[in-house]
């Protein structure tokens, strides 16, 4: 299973990555905002910062929502590094434009996914990613890893390589849950990879083994 962060905060991106787990990172529109990136140029400048920081794929996002605007912003992006991957709303002309990005070789991640049948369109266009957002429907009492689960069986049933990417991840048994239903990538906040480390006896344990090795070497 891959791990993404799902930030755009620079020292988050690095904390991850230098705990040795990292493989990628997406971006969106609010995630940009939220660390007060602003401006066309800011926000270019700041994609690339990111990708110098992680040696895998960084999504970025496009803000046009026509055909035409989508492929010129999406090449634009993707001509910024080679660790690009172009996020493309699951729209009609978002799926028009991840059908152009495929067949023209740049690599995508159809974003705002909530339903099997958009899953299913993001795959025959030829998206790299697809991205499900399981926290956003459990928020309004849908089963979110229920859609995770579904797609699963529709990519398999026929072979489609798109890889299911679990996005808007919360908490760490999301990312457990994930794990055990063949998701391919699962992006989330910092604390949901962190998360991961903690166990009572862990430390427990590791108090005590210290405790005994004093004992005996003191
Ligand atoms: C995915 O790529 C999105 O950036 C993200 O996971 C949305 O998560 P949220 O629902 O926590 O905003």
């Amino acid at each position: 299973m891959k791990f993404f962060i799902d930030t755009a905060n620079l020292d988050q991106i690095k904390e991850a990555q230098e705990l040795g787990v990292l493989d990628g990172v997406t971006t969106n529109p609010s995630l940009m905002a939220k660390e007060g990136i602003t401006g066309r140029d800011n926000i270019l400048k700041h994609y690339v910062d990111i990708c110098n920081i992680v040696d895998g794929d960084v999504s970025a996002e496009v803000i046009a929502t026509d055909f035409e605007g989508m492929i010129k912003e999406g090449q634009e992006l993707a001509d910024l590094h080679e660790q690009i991957v172009v996020k493309l709303p699951m729209i009609k002309d978002g799926v028009k434009a991840c059908k152009y990005f495929s067949d023209n070789g740049v690599k995508t991640n159809v974003t705002l996914v909530f339903s099997p049948g958009q899953a299913l369109l993001a795959a025959k266009a030829g998206a790299t990613y697809v991205s499900p957002f399981l926290g956003r429907l459990d928020d309004i009492s849908t089963d979110g890893l229920n859609l995770i689960e579904e797609i699963r069986m529709i990519y398999d049933n026929y072979g489609y390589e798109t890889e299911i990417l679990a996005a808007s991840i919360r908490h760490t048994m999301h990312v457990i849950n994930c794990a055990k239903i063949g998701a391919d990538v699962m992006t989330g906040p910092l604390s949901s990879i962190t998360g991961l480390l903690s166990h009572p006896l862990t430390d427990i344990g590791l108090e005590k083994f210290l405790a005994d090795y004093k004992k005996g070497n003191s």
